[in-house]
């Protein structure tokens, strides 16, 4: 018998998700310049994916993505996937500030209660206990916080323990009030359009939504709090995405749809269709690598990601996310690496000792 939906799930249903995937990206450059950092894989999968799939794991049917800059690959993307909930896109001519995105999403959200996800957040538990309080309560606004070791380089949040609301917010504090930072999921109701109406750009010519949420507070409305349940990772640079891509892979499945030609595999390991092991490789898990890829004579360490169509030949690769169509050939030990799509990095034995690079504007190397 089919149990019937209880009043939380049926008040969830009618919510709205509100995905931000715009933005530059600056601190992700190069990869940044041909598409949005949200589109990044973690553990060979999109960010923005993870998102979409905690709004729908909590119960959320109607998603709003808001796109800005590369936006058509971000469309594509996320069309070539089924989803559980219609999904819809946002335009925003410029990245005006989080707040901006939100006021432009008015006519999408109408009077409905909605929760806005910022798209390169990963959150290993999920927000389901985080909406489900939210939807529970009467509140205007709820903010996921963590604690965290630098506050003075995040929004802070000071707080009321017992009543579990928040009084005051402040962004970057240099004498911090609390180690409990904002994260980047916020439950909110129609009354922030109010708010963000009142509010002015700040001196980045953005509108903040921490100025907005303060609004509210000032006016005497309700912000409450929720402490995030696991690790929480705001991926916005190289090093924020290597980190995210080990606590991911720490819990990768074991899944082997390749060949394997005279190798070794040790640890949690996932190799994609079609993919060929070959010529003494040893990967040592956590690893994932995509489909239509050749390893051959490599070593592939603890912490790795390779995106489909990827050939490693003669290379050891360790703690790296490489993306798909990228060729590595003889090049000896590469770690903490983040490389882009369709790359090649080959020994050439021409150069008289020398380097030679072609990369794009902004890349870094370490040699
Ligand atoms: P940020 O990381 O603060 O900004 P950014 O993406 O421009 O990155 P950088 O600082 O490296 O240049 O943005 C947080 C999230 O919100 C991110 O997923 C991008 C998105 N965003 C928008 O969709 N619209 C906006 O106007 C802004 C400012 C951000």
């Amino acid at each position: 018998m089919l149990k019937a939906p209880s009043e939380a799930s049926i008040k969830i249903g009618k919510m709205k998700g509100l995905i931000l995937s715009g933005g530059h990206g600056t601190r992700l450059r190069p990869i940044t310049y041909s598409q949005q950092k949200q589109l990044i894989p973690v553990a060979n999968k999109p960010i923005l994916f993870y998102c979409i799939e905690d709004l729908i794991n909590a119960g959320i049917k109607k998603i709003g993505i808001i796109v800005g800059p590369n936006k058509e690959l971000v469309i594509d993307t996320v069309r070539s996937v089924n989803w559980d909930a219609d999904i819809e896109f946002i335009y925003q001519e410029a990245p005006l500030g989080l707040a901006h995105a939100v006021k432009i999403s008015e006519e999408f959200i109408g009077k409905d209660k909605f929760v806005m996800y910022l798209g390169d957040n990963l959150l290993k538990g999920g927000i389901k206990n985080f909406v489900e309080d939210f939807v529970n309560s009467d509140v205007e606004a709820s903010l996921l916080l963590t604690r965290v070791e630098n506050p003075e380089q995040y929004g802070v949040a000071l707080v009321d323990e017992q009543k579990k609301i928040i009084i005051k917010l402040i962004e970057k504090p240099k004498k911090p009030p609390s180690n409990l930072s904002i994260v980047g999921i916020y439950g909110l109701t129609s009354i922030i359009f109010k708010a963000i109406d009142d509010i002015k750009p700040s001196w980045r010519g953005e509108l903040e939504i921490t100025d907005a949420l303060h609004w509210l507070i000032e006016s005497g409305y309700q912000v409450r709090y929720d402490m995030v349940n696991g690790w929480w990772k705001d991926t916005g640079t190289p090093e924020a995405i290597l980190e995210a891509n080990r606590l991911i892979l720490d819990n990768l499945k074991t899944e082997n749809k390749g060949k394997m030609i005279n190798s070794k595999i040790k640890g949690k390991v996932s190799i994609g269709e079609k993919t060929i092991i070959k010529e003494e490789s040893t990967i040592i898990g956590p690893v994932i690598i995509g489909k239509d890829c050749t390893i051959s004579g490599s070593y592939i360490g603890p912490n790795t990601s390779i995106g489909d169509n990827g050939q490693i030949i003669n290379t050891n690769v360790e703690d790296s996310i490489i993306l798909e169509g990228t060729k590595i050939i003889d090049a000896g030990k590469i770690v903490e690496s983040l490389i882009g799509k369709e790359v090649c990095i080959e020994k050439s034995d021409h150069l008289s000792g020398g380097k030679k690079f072609i990369i794009g504007d902004n890349s870094k190397v370490g040699i």
